[in-house]
């Protein structure tokens, strides 16, 4: 089998040039033998530093897992086996299924299949009534493994323990957390309105060296798992929660925040008129909606018209794109900024 070796010393450096080019066998492990270091390899070219030659021995060979494909050809057809989505949104342990109408009743077969290839899995359910209510909690349906809805969610470094109905949490807004994070300057005091189970104060108070973060959650179990969060990822010294209605607690807030998150996409604008005199002149408040693409501009205005008839002068710029519903409909975010 076609090899590169190089001395210990050069072994690391070979390896990463070998993964750059994609030129490292993804079905063999490299072998070590008598001060030297054999990486299996797919083609025969130059490699800096290595010399590159037919080796007697077998590499020994990697032990490949199946791919959800492989494990489902013969219980859906060809035909069924191209209608699976690419990608299915995982929240801790447990996956969360997602297949078009055509293989609803195959259901069952397909989550099997997808703990048999995921061993990190410990459950599969399926989606059942969608985010709804005050506290944007939905239902969902074991479909296999261990009956359980709760799980330990990891995400940009932090523990986020919930349960799927108990509390809303999406992990596809993970990215979008961190681009709030590396926002936050040093010093800041940052509100996040809508906390949930704590992703964003937790991932805030994590990544920056804000000088504290406070949320404020409707849902009692939410808040609760919020709490338990904070001591999970020992930040009980940057966060401080508040259990109940914005209305209500934000004003009772004697603070003035340097940022504040609203992470409440439907109708978080209505909540902009108590946001605004609670954010410094020159602090951001981050805005979400869903919206088509065409709407974009016609919303930023009436954005900027919400904050103008609250009495705030406010710089509303292009919505950064945080999400994607279809392939016009994303989930935005208005970072405005209060200028006076
Ligand atoms: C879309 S979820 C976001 C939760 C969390 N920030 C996250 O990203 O996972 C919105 C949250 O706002 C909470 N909520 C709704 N109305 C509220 C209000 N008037 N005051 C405080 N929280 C509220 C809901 O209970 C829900 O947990």
């Amino acid at each position: 089998m076609l090899a590169a070796y190089t001395s210990l010393q050069n072994a690391q450096q070979v390896k990463e040039f070998l993964i750059s080019k994609r030129l490292l066998s993804q079905d063999h492990f490299p072998v070590k033998e008598m001060g030297f270091m054999y990486f299996p390899i797919i083609k025969k070219v130059t490699v800096p530093n290595a010399q590159v030659l037919d080796t007697k021995f077998a590499f020994p060979q990697k032990k490949k897992e199946p791919t959800i494909q492989e494990v489902l050809k013969g219980k859906l057809t060809p035909k069924e086996l191209t209608l699976l989505p690419q990608s299915q949104e995982v929240i801790g342990t447990i996956l969360i299924l997602e297949v078009p109408d055509e293989l609803k009743s195959k259901e069952k077969s397909i989550a099997q299949a997808y703990l048999e290839v995921n061993k990190h899995l410990t459950t599969v359910v399926g989606k059942d009534k969608i985010h709804s209510g005050e506290y944007r909690t939905r239902t969902v349906k074991v479909l296999a493994g261990k009956r359980t809805k709760e799980t330990i969610h990891t995400e940009n470094g932090v523990k986020i323990k919930l349960h799927l109905e108990k509390v809303y949490f999406s992990a596809r807004s993970a990215n979008e957390r961190l681009r709030i994070a590396k926002l936050v300057k040093p010093n800041e005091k940052v509100l996040v309105m809508f906390s949930g189970a704590g992703p964003f104060p937790l991932v805030i108070a994590k990544h920056s060296a804000a000088q504290h973060v406070w949320g404020i959650e409707l849902n009692p179990l939410g808040h609760q798992y919020a709490l338990e969060n904070i001591s999970l990822n020992h930040l009980e010294k940057k966060i401080t929660l508040y259990e109940g209605d914005v209305h209500i607690i934000l004003p009772k807030i004697k603070e003035t925040f340097d940022r504040i998150a609203m992470p409440l996409p439907k109708t978080g604008e209505l909540f902009l008129p108590i946001a605004l005199p609670k954010v410094k002149v020159g602090g951001t408040v981050h805005l979400y909606a869903f919206l088509d693409e065409k709407d974009f501009d016609s919303e930023r205005k009436k954005v900027q018209g919400i904050c103008k008839a609250a009495g705030y002068n406010c710089k509303v710029p292009e919505p950064v794109k945080c999400g994607q519903f279809s392939p016009r409909v994303f989930r935005v975010c208005f970072d405005i900024q209060r200028i006076k």
